[in-house]
């Protein structure tokens, strides 16, 4: 799946809930997908906080695909100023915001298999999210 839609607030919820809806057909756990959910929308946030500076008429893409073996990956991507120091941004509590957190990539490594960012300053960011699941019984978890 593809969508690509403007750096508007409201688009964190329906970048969210359109990865989630396709995460479905995995037949996962809804805290599986939840964590799924938090991790599209803490990269989508930061396209429009940090990459666009809340300018709201910017492009955001989001890709997700699922290969055979039930491996998803997400790509998130944006056209905005980029990140110069990329292993800094990554830092638990580190943001350039000092009003922020700084855990938004703290959360996508630990619900995800593996993170990772490509950024050319001045250009912009992608951010591949990846985890493969585990297969449900679902004879045994009915
Ligand atoms: N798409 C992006 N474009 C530019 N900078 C980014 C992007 N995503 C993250 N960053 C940088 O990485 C830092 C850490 O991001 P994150 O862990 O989500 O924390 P927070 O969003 O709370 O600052 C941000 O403060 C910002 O400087
Ligand atoms: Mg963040």
């Amino acid at each position: 799946m593809r969508i690509e839609f403007p750096s508007l607030p409201e688009n964190v919820s329906f970048a969210r809930a359109s990865v989630g809806a396709f995460v479905a057909q995995l037949d996962c756990t809804l805290e599986e997908i939840e964590e799924v959910k938090l991790v599209v929308s803490e990269a989508v946030s930061n396209c429009i906080i940090h990459a666009y500076d809340n300018r709201s008429n910017e492009k955001i893409m989001v890709m997700a695909s699922i290969g055979l073996e039930r491996e998803l990956e997400i790509l998130v991507e944006d056209t905005g100023k980029g990140i110069a120091d990329i292993s800094q941004a990554m830092e638990p509590t580190y943001s350039s915001d000092e009003t922020r957190m700084g855990m938004g990539f703290t959360f996508m490594k630990s619900f995800m298999d593996n993170v990772e960012v490509r950024s050319i300053v001045g250009e912009g960011t992608s951010v591949t999210l990846r985890r493969t699941f585990l297969y449900h019984d679902k004879e045994a978890l009915a």
